[in-house]
């Protein structure tokens, strides 16, 4: 039977959404959901040169495993096609030492919003000029370190965080800082919504005055350095439609800012937000064509405006990270579910789920997966895969196709998940957090070790003090 042959539709059988499609071949991967070095090789997984059923061998699963050359290419493809740009890798997307050290090496900027953060780039050993702070509730400790660091730009995001900021340089110490401003422009994939709604927590409001009034208030702190206006619009977007509307009315404060208070701000930061392909049906932009989409809109508008270009900055955090990890995980059971009107959908539970990836739950993210150590040439069966959590929304994978003779021992894998997922792992249940396991050219590095039961017991205390 062939492949083609093998993967065709039963009658009556379930189909999943619309645009999900059995591959034309099970045996191998749909490349650009999947990081550079992956390929399938009779049937297992290989990423950076490893086969990784011998990889997660000796790591166990659920494991992340993170293609470091694809990282650092994603890096330097963002770096060279933005090489007018200053570029922040979004920290928040996944950070640790080893990353860190690969964005500062590749000529990147990072992004931190926490002290947690900071000090992961700390001791990485990142130059903290080359660091931007991010935060709307950054606290006065917060803001006394990042001063006395020396990050290289505090991104302002309150009035409060502005007088916190006055009297940490009373003392003489100086900061440059860049002003978060809300465009009135929420992005997410292939829309943008621009509206005067800004209901959010974030950034100083254009329309109301505030952005305006943040500007004065900034440069009356002697201490403080105002390099800009920041925007970030939203996640997960494909086209620039929202970041020409966005650019438009930042550029428009710009003018007035240079008008009013004869003060041209050199810099504009445009955030992050770039899209990434989590199933086929998505289709990001390279960096190379959002670019010059980008460097274009602004010319423009400063061209209209009479206003000198600012040197510009973005922030892509899941457009680096995201394609470049995958997880893995063991099957341990497999429960055909008979739904209303007779299909059947294939509960596939692995020793992984929510605590490892939440995306799904709470975004209700699509992903797919697929069988990694082994070849199979049985009919697709419309799978779901779903973690070991006490919680029926505990749902890694929606809708994938797997073969119908998934079972227990099996290593699925899931491309795409280097972005928000082991930022945003728990410990629910009291489950471990995962390793990251970085490979590349054939060599394997535990870069975030997996978590112990003596990490769990840590902080607590119990109840015979
Ligand atoms: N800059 C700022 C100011 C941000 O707030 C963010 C993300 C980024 C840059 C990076 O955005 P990226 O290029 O990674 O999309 N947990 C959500 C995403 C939250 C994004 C928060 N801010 C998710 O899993 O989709």
């Amino acid at each position: 039977m062939t492949h083609e042959a093998g993967w065709a539709h039963a009658p009556g059988a379930l189909r999943g959404p619309a645009w999900l499609q059995a591959p034309h071949d099970p045996n191998a991967l749909v490349p650009h959901l999947w990081s550079t070095t992956a390929e399938k090789v009779d049937g297992e997984l290989h990423v950076g040169g490893l086969a990784v059923p011998e990889l997660v061998a000796n790591v166990n699963t659920p494991a992340y495993v993170l293609d470091e050359a694809d990282f650092r290419a994603r890096a330097r493809a963002f770096r060279d096609a933005f090489s007018d740009y200053d570029v922040f890798y979004a920290g928040k997307a996944f950070l640790c030492t080893a990353v860190a050290r690969w964005v500062h090496e590749e000529g990147l900027s990072l992004d931190v919003c926490s002290n947690g953060e900071l000090t992961v780039a700390l001791r990485a050993g990142v130059d903290p000029a080359r660091i931007g702070y991010h935060g709307n509730n950054k606290t006065l400790m917060e803001l006394r370190r990042a001063v006395s660091v020396g990050v290289g730009r505090i991104v302002v995001d309150s009035f409060d965080e502005i007088e916190r900021l006055a009297s940490i340089t009373a003392d003489g110490m100086t900061s440059k800082v860049m002003i978060r401003v809300t465009a009135g422009v929420e992005a997410h994939t292939h829309e943008y919504i621009a509206t005067a709604h800004e209901d959010q927590k974030f950034g100083f409001s254009i329309t109301n005055g505030q952005a305006m009034e943040a500007v004065r208030r900034v440069l009356a702190v002697p201490g403080l350095e105002l390099l800009g206006l920041h925007s970030h619009i939203g996640s997960q977007i494909f086209d620039s439609s929202g970041f020409e509307v966005a650019a438009r009315r930042v550029l428009a404060l710009q003018a007035r800012i240079s008008e009013e208070l004869n003060v041209t701000l050199p810099e504009m930061d445009l955030g992050g937000g770039f899209g990434i392909a989590y199933t086929t049906q998505d289709d990001p932009s390279d960096p190379a064509q959002l670019a010059t989409e980008m460097s274009k809109i602004v010319e423009h508008e400063c061209r209209g405006l009479g206003i000198p270009e600012p040197r510009l900055s973005i922030e892509p955090g899941r457009a680096i990270v995201g394609p470049a990890m995958c997880t893995v995980y063991t099957v341990g059971t497999v429960k055909p579910v008979q739904l209303d009107g007779g299909a059947v959908r294939t509960y596939v539970s692995v020793d992984g789920g929510m605590s490892d990836n939440i995306r799904t739950a709470l975004y209700d993210a699509d992903y797919s997966c697929t069988l990694a150590s082994r070849s199979s040439d049985a009919a697709p069966v419309l799978s779901r895969v779903v973690g070991k959590h006490c919680e029926a929304g505990d749902i890694v994978v929606k809708d994938e196709f797997l073969p119908g003779d998934v079972r227990p021992g099996d290593l699925l894998a899931v491309p795409g998940t280097g972005a928000y997922c082991r930022s945003m792992a728990s410990n629910y249940n009291h489950a471990l957090r995962p390793p990251v396991v970085a490979v590349r050219d054939g060599v394997a590095r535990v870069v975030v070790r997996r978590e112990t039961e003596d990490d769990l017991l840590a902080t607590d205390m119990g109840d015979d003090q």
